[in-house]
C-alpha cells in the first residue's frame, strides 16, 4: 500500500547539510513511499493579524500537505542548541486552528545532521517537545544523530555515502512505516 510522507528540512539554505540527509532518506525509501517536500522558505513569520485575514498560501500548502500525509518526516539542524526558528515558525502555523489542526494524531519521525559532534540532540528534543504541545505522534526511536556530517559525504558528488549511516537510515525508515501502521 501507498504511503504518503511529507518531509520538512529546518534548514533552508542551498547546500544544507540537513537536506542531503533528506536526500539520501528519499532516495532509501522503499518504492512504495511517495515523498512530498515541503517548502518553508516563503512562510511568514507567525501573525494573528495575518491569520485572521486567511493562511497565506505558502501556509495553506503546507497544511495540506500535511493533512494529506500519512507521516512527517523532519530533518533539522540544531541552533544555539535548540530548534531553528524557521521550523518552530511553520510548526507555530500549522499548529492552528488548536483543536482541528492537521497535526493533531499525525505521526512524525525527526532526524538531524550537524558538523558538531551533538548531533542535534538538544533541537531534536525540543521539536518532540514542541510536537507533543501540538498533539501529534512522535516516534521515540531509533534516533538519527548525524555529528561530523561534513565528513561523510562523497568528495565528488557531495552527497551523503557514509555507509553505517545510510544502513541506520534504512532501520529508521522501516521503524517509521511501522510507528506509522501502529496508529492506522
Ligand atoms: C549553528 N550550528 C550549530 N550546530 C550545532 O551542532 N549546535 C548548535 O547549537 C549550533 N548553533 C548554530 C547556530 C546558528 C545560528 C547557526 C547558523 C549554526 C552549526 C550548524 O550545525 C551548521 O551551520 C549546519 O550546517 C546547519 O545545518 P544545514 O543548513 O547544513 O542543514
Amino acid at each position: 500500500n501507498k504511503l504518503t510522507i511529507t518531509a520538512i528540512c529546518g534548514s533552508l539554505r542551498e547546500g544544507s547539510f540537513n537536506r542531503k540527509v533528506l536526500k539520501a532518506m528519499e532516495e532509501l525509501a522503499p518504492k512504495h513511499w511517495e515523498i512530498h517536500r515541503a517548502d518553508l522558505s516563503n512562510i511568514p513569520l507567525y501573525n494573528a493579524d495575518i491569520e485572521s485575514q486567511g493562511d497565506p498560501q505558502s501556509v495553506a500548502l503546507f497544511k495540506e500537505s500535511i493533512r494529506q500525509a500519512d507521516g512527517v518526516l523532519i530533518v533539522t539542524p540544531e541552533y544555539n542548541s535548540g530548534i531553528p526558528g524557521v521550523l518552530k515558525n511553520a510548526l507555530d502555523w500549522v499548529s492552528r486552528p488548536v483543536k482541528s489542526s492537521v497535526l493533531i494524531q499525525k505521526p512524525f519521525a525527526i532526524a538531524g545532521a550537524t558538523p558538531g559532534s551533538g548531533g542535534t540532540a538538544q533541537s531534536q528534543a525540543q521539536v518532540r517537545q514542541t510536537l507533543l504541545a501540538m498533539n501529534a505522534y512522535t516516534m521515540p526511536g531509533p534516533k538519527i544523530l548525524i555529528g561530523g556530517i561534513h565528513e561523510k559525504l562523497n568528495e565528488t558528488t557531495g552527497e551523503l555515502d557514509d555507509e553505517s549511516t545510510l544502513r541506520h537510515i534504512e532501520k529508521f525508515l522501516t521503524a517509521f512505516e511501522q510507528w506509522i501502521y501502529f496508529f492506522k
